[in-house]
């Protein structure tokens, strides 16, 4: 057994159990057709969207506790056994506390810490690379990590360009340490880089623009995006970083049994897969039914396809995301369950 300088065991970090949660309330195409100048063509086309959810009785920290709570009752596990939880978002219950300890109260975590944590759409990849080190430290056994959003919340309804893209939903993964290093996280390649703050932001309420009448009026509490500067750089980014990881790690495209993307738009996703030279089929997809849902995204992915039998341990898999930052990255995992 490799023992570390402090003799304590290595061990990596794998995922051991997924939850979700996406609310009931569906808003389609046509609904947007009835409140701003678009059409299902258009939306279907240009993004892969064809309807996503809407959060109408919680916060981000009720969606995340729905979603722990999913996976615990999948694990036959007792909320006390939970020793840390990130949740990585944008749309936090309120600046503080933490939306990890509304959640860690929610579903009765005694004996946990937590914190949030910031990086948009790349904020689950962030979230995990974090937990992950939390596991390989050796001083923690169970760490939930939670990509959350209620998207709705911060969206400029007359924004044709914005509103028809995003929507609610949370998700979860439990990591628990093993021994075998040559399972569960393998590698990781992340990055941010602060002069793409400009193309996509939320500018009101924080310090540098705190709230006030003109900060309403100006729509400073709001997303804004430039959708076009953003998606060619999502698709360098994605693509890039996701081929990198997989020249590094000594990946053929046929050693690799899903790319894990963020949904932000199926013409990134499938542009990735290109470059990556993996059939279509081998990318995971719920932008159609859930639009983008920012931190929410790849743990939903991961949810839905290993409860749909479509995963295997042993399966490479590459996460990928772009996002407000900008912020990017790719992280290599064998998958752990059967
Ligand atoms: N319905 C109809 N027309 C729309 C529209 C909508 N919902 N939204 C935008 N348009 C219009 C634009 O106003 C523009 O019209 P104009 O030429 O008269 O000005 C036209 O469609 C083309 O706009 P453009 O921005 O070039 O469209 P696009 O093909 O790039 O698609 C996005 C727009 C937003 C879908 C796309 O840019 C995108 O997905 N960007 C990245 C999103 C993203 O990744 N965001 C999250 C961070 S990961």
């Amino acid at each position: 057994m490799e023992t570390s300088r402090n003799n304590r065991k290595l061990v990596n970090a794998e995922i051991t159990g997924v939850g979700m949660y996406v609310p009931e309330k569906v808003l389609d195409n046509h609904y947007f057709e009835t409140i701003v100048d678009t059409n299902d063509e258009w939306i279907v086309s240009r993004t892969g969207i064809k309807e996503r959810r809407k959060e109408e009785n919680g916060a981000t920290s009720d969606m995340s506790a729905k979603a722990v709570m999913d996976l615990l009752k999948s694990k036959n596990m007792d909320p006390e056994e939970i020793d840390a939880i990130i949740v990585a978002t944008v749309t936090p219950d309120m600046f503080f506390p933490a939306t990890a300890c509304l959640v860690q109260e929610k579903i009765g975590a005694k004996n946990a810490w937590g914190f949030d944590l910031s990086a948009a759409c790349s904020g689950f990849l962030f979230a995990l690379e974090t937990g992950a080190s939390l596991i390989q430290s050796g001083r923690h056994k169970k760490v939930v990590v939670v990509g959350a959003d209620k998207m709705s919340s911060i969206l400029d309804y007359t924004d044709r360009n914005t509103c028809i893209i995003f929507g609610d939903g949370a998700a979860a993964v439990l990591l628990e340490p093993t021994e075998d290093l040559d399972s569960g996280y393998i590698d990781s390649k992340l990055h941010c880089d602060g002069k793409g703050a400009e193309f996509l932001y939320m500018k009101g309420g924080g310090s540098l623009h705190p709230c006030s009448h003109e900060s309403l009026d100006d729509g400073y509490h709001q997303l804004v995006q430039d959708g076009k500067t953003v998606f060619k750089e999502a698709v360098k980014g994605m693509a890039d970083i996701s081929v990198e990881i997989m020249e590094r790690n000594n990946l053929k495209s046929e050693d690799v049994a899903y790319l894990v993307p963020h949904q932000a738009n199926k013409r990134i996703i499938d542009a990735t897969a290109n470059r990556m030279g993996i059939p279509l089929e081998k990318a995971m997809l719920n932008i159609d039914r859930y639009g983008n849902t920012t931190a929410a995204t790849i743990p939903l992915c991961l949810t839905e396809y290993y409860r749909a039998g479509k995963l295997k341990k042993g399966d490479n898999l590459i996460l990928s995301a772009f996002g407000a930052g900008f912020t990017w990255g790719a992280i290599y995992i064998k998958w752990s369950l059967d």
